[in-house]
């Protein structure tokens, strides 16, 4: 293939950034963006009451609550790498749209407190690329602050996750006494001093291990004591430093560090940077996989927005591209369609602003505007070319709650917010097979989903509804042809409900109603909404 696209595509590095809320990712990710000169002041990518600039704040509920909901994505140039980052939504609950960016990156950056260590957030984000192998980075932050004996961190990481952890770096002390931290590659020190050594950044001094007296005057005997004791320790009992694992999922490289005082930030950066991967080649539904150094272009919708923008009322699916190049204009083929069509307007998301670009690359994520013609896991690609990518997760929703219309005057709205809201991949709607869209059932993993879809059926929509929650916590496909819930034997809180393709389903209030559907329907055959279900189009 043409040598300067293959360049630009192996100097790709993209992953999701992911944090229990509070750890410290929009910290890390300003730190990182700073390194990159992609923004020119800390303070700009959180977006506190009253700040004119905020990168995530694309919609009004996220300032309110100031909390970042929909994903973002950012790029920026490192010492020759070109780097996406992609956001995650970092609050208690949490929604598909988590998972799905996953999908869209090779590796991921875990933010841990180091005083709290794996906390429900990132335990359940962590188990997702622990299952699909994605790498995993751990940075545990906020070591100017008391810790967790860090042993008892990485134990916690490797009991609860099946994986192995190796520290690149290790930790002098924590809290006021926090020293700095321990390559352990190089074998020096760098110290932490709380004397600031210019804007954002810690002056810091290094030092091999071995020259012991000098680092006796940088850290004190005591401290320098306990590292020896704890690095041979590690060197001795730890896990066995091997890229092939930390690439298949299977070791995670652990840094520390304070995003907050900037420090052990460019170490991390350095490191990462060497060991993560390039863009991986993707699965093709059709057979084999698609390398990203195919020169033909091929894509997958990852994420749809609508209403990024309230002045332009814009709709964005979210593209990661798989192989090639995509060049601006050029006619694709959107397999789902089967029809040819130019992208519009393609953007890509840079910190502070978004930019229409002409081309992009393997490993880049692209935003275009979308008429509504794109589906989430859907495929575009160079005329010709066979492939269709899979893999992009349903989840099965555990919240369903009913919604009707309060005005029967704005039907048209109700219904259209509703079905674009649901094409996002936002929610997920159902119905009763004897109602219409003026009552529809929705299913979410997290109940602030419910919120969001109140607050944006409101402002982008003009409409109010009710919500009556429902005891449902269940849901199975029915693989029966024909199939009639009313003459089915179902178990009193069963409810018999279709989607907007007209397929059946069943949700249940536990498995012991799943069970009585089984044993007294024969024939009657449940499917669970499994990650790897491939969208039928
Ligand atoms: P998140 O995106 O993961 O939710 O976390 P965020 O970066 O917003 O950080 C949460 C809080 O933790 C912030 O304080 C931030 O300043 C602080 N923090 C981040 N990294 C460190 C660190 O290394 N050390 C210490 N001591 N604190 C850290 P806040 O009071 O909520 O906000 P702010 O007013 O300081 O911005």
């Amino acid at each position: 293939m043409n040598q300067s696209i293959a360049r630009e595509i192996t100097r790709r590095r993209t992953f999701a950034i992911i944090s229990h809320p509070d750890a410290g990712k929009t910290t890390l990710t300003e730190k990182l963006l700073l390194y990159g000169r992609a923004i020119q002041s800390a303070g700009s990518v959180k977006g506190k009451q009253g700040d004119k600039h905020a990168v995530s704040d694309w919609m009004e509920l996220e300032k309110q609550r100031g909390i970042s909901i929909t994903s973002s994505v950012m790029q920026f140039e490192y010492e020759g790498y070109c780097i996406n980052i992609l956001d995650t939504p970092g609050h208690q609950d949490f929604s598909e749209d988590t998972y799905r960016t996953l999908m869209a990156a090779d590796s991921a950056v875990m933010v841990i407190d180091a005083a709290k260590g794996i906390e429900p957030q990132t335990r359940k984000l962590f188990k997702v690329c622990a299952m699909r192998g994605i790498p995993i980075f751990t940075f545990i932050n906020k070591l100017d602050r008391e810790a967790r004996d860090i042993f008892d961190l990485l134990d916690e990481i490797e009991k609860e996750f099946g994986i192995g952890t190796f520290p690149m770096n290790w930790p002098i002390s924590c809290g006021v006494s926090f020293r700095g931290i321990f390559d352990r590659e190089t074998r020096e020190v760098l110290t932490y001093e709380t004397r600031h050594g210019g804007r954002n950044r810690l002056e810091s001094i290094r030092c091999p291990l071995s020259e012991t007296e000098r680092l006796d005057g940088l850290i004190t005997p005591a401290l320098r004591e306990t590292l020896e004791y704890e690095t041979e320790l590690l060197d001795g009992a730890g896990y066995v430093f091997d890229r092939d694992q930390i690439l298949k999922g299977r070791l995670s490289p652990v840094y520390f560090g304070s995003a907050l005082n900037n420090f052990g930030v460019e170490q991390f950066l350095e490191s990462f940077l060497s060991l993560t991967t390039p863009p991986l080649p993707r699965k093709n539904a059709f057979g084999g996989t698609v390398e990203p150094t195919d020169e033909r272009f091929s894509a997958f919708v990852f994420k749809i927005q609508a209403n990024m923008n309230k002045v332009h009322r814009d709709r964005i699916s979210f593209f990661r591209i798989a192989s090639g190049r995509f060049e601006r204009g050029k006619e694709y083929f959107h397999l789902q369609s089967g029809k040819r069509l130019r992208l519009a307007q393609p953007q890509q998301m840079m910190a502070e602003e978004r930019d229409v670009i002409d081309e992009a690359f393997a490993g880049d994520i692209i935003g275009v505007f979308d008429p509504g013609v794109f589906s989430i896991g859907d495929t575009v690609s160079e005329p010709g070319m066979e492939v269709r990518f899979t893999g992009i997760p349903t989840f099965a929703p555990e919240h369903f709650a009913v919604i009707e219309q309060i005005d029967s005057m704005k039907r048209k709205q109700f219904a259209k917010g509703m079905t674009e809201i649901a094409e996002e991949g936002a929610i997920q709607i159902f119905f009763y097979p004897d109602s219409g869209m003026e009552r529809v059932i929705v299913g979410v993993i997290g109940m602030l989903q419910f919120d969001v879809l109140k607050f944006r059926m409101e402002s982008e929509y003009g409409v109010s509804f009710l919500r009556q929650d429902l005891p449902h916590e269940l849901i199975r496909r029915v693989d029966t042809p024909d199939f009639n819930g009313n003459e089915a034997d179902l178990a009193r809180d069963t409810r018999w409900v279709k989607d907007v393709k007209g397929r059946d389903l069943l949700i249940f209030n536990g498995m012991w109603s799943v069970n009585w559907a089984l044993e007294n329907n024969p024939g009657l055959v449940l499917r669970e909404f499994s990650e790897d279900i491939e969208r039928d189009d």
